[in-house]
């Protein structure tokens, strides 16, 4: 390859900056073109191309969000629209591409190297929902995020004597809400991979006022059911005082942690290396703390399961 394109799409993640910088200095350091395009997919239909020099990605790696812009685009869903996106790729003397996003984005990876464009993905979404790799950029950022929020919500509970339920993001899985809860000290985690029981997160916020515990913190995934509606029948069955936050975006922004910009500097950079090996259709990831280089199709084809044993941890802490 000679010159590569880099986007960063669907929902920002702290890090894809970092990313981004990585690709940049990397390709460049290997005597490579490097050129922005700016709003994800929808950017690409545009043609909205900045090219890159060193200097373009200076002091972007400690902040949050994606300087390039993201969006989620439908255009670009409709065979019409990928063929239009490979044309602007190819007008633009873009022979290779680096995909920075979630599962959708890899989607559209797919469906650009399918058209014979080489493609590589890197994967950045705070609810670390794909396969292929431990770890995508973001996530331990927003967990973190989570954890900030849920210690600050703790003082006044405390002082309260209060239920709290705070919810957290995660449309379909309940990482984020594992990860915080476990390291919250949750009395309770509710997942969309499990089923809700609400007669065993009464007994157990019962069994905690029984040892005379006065305030308890409940982590609820967005996917798993509204924090209204727990608060709400914890309130009725209880008679128990509760208050309801939602974190939400809050927990996407903010200053990306240090092991989400090691992560995203050493993927960044394994993706210019996958472009200058000639490789395409594969995302990268990270396995046992090793980048390893996964077909994309593979990575769509399953669905991300959860540790079950940090669950059953989670609540056996939480006793
Ligand atoms: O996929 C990341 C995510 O933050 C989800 O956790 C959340 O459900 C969704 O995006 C929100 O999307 P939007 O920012 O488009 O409202």
């Amino acid at each position: 390859v000679n010159r590569i394109g880099v986007l960063t799409s669907g929902g920002d993640a702290p890090g894809m900056n970092a990313a981004v910088r990585a690709i940049v200095r990397k390709g460049i350091y290997h005597g490579l073109q490097v050129v922005g395009i700016r709003r994800g997919f929808l950017g690409l239909l545009k043609k909205e191309f900045v090219r890159f020099s060193l200097g373009s990605v200076a002091d972007i790696i400690h902040r949050g969000g994606t300087f390039l812009h993201t969006a989620r685009c439908e255009e670009f869903k409709t065979e019409q629209g990928q063929r239009e996106a490979l044309k602007n790729l190819q007008d633009e003397g873009i022979d290779g591409l680096v995909v920075i996003g979630g599962e959708g984005s890899m989607h559209g990876a797919l469906a650009l190297a399918e058209y014979g464009m080489t493609v590589v993905g890197i994967p950045a979404t705070i609810d670390n929902d794909l396969t292929g790799t431990e770890l995508s950029i973001g996530f331990d950022t927003a967990v973190n995020n989570v954890v900030d929020a849920i210690n600050k919500i703790r003082d006044t509970a405390t002082s309260h004597e209060r239920v709290f339920i705070i919810e957290v993001m995660g449309r379909k899985t309940g990482h984020i809400a594992l990860f915080a809860g476990l390291s919250g000290g949750a009395e309770s985690i509710l997942i969309p991979e499990e089923p809700l029981n609400m007669d065993e997160v009464i007994f157990k916020l019962q069994r905690g006022m029984n040892r005379g515990k006065l305030h308890s913190i409940i982590v609820v995934a967005e996917g798993a059911t509204g924090g209204m509606a727990v608060g709400e029948e914890i309130r009725r069955r209880t008679g128990l005082e509760t208050r309801i936050t939602i974190l939400g975006h809050l927990q996407r922004g903010g200053m990306p942690t240090a092991m989400d910009r090691v992560l995203a500097s050493r993927m960044g950079a394994k993706a210019v290396d996958l472009l200058r090996e000639g490789v395409s259709k594969q995302m990268v990831g990270i396995m046992a703390q090793q980048l390893v280089a996964v077909d994309l199709e593979e990575v769509l084809d399953q669905k991300r399961e959860l540790d079950r044993s940090i669950w059953e941890l989670a609540a056996i802490l939480a006793i």
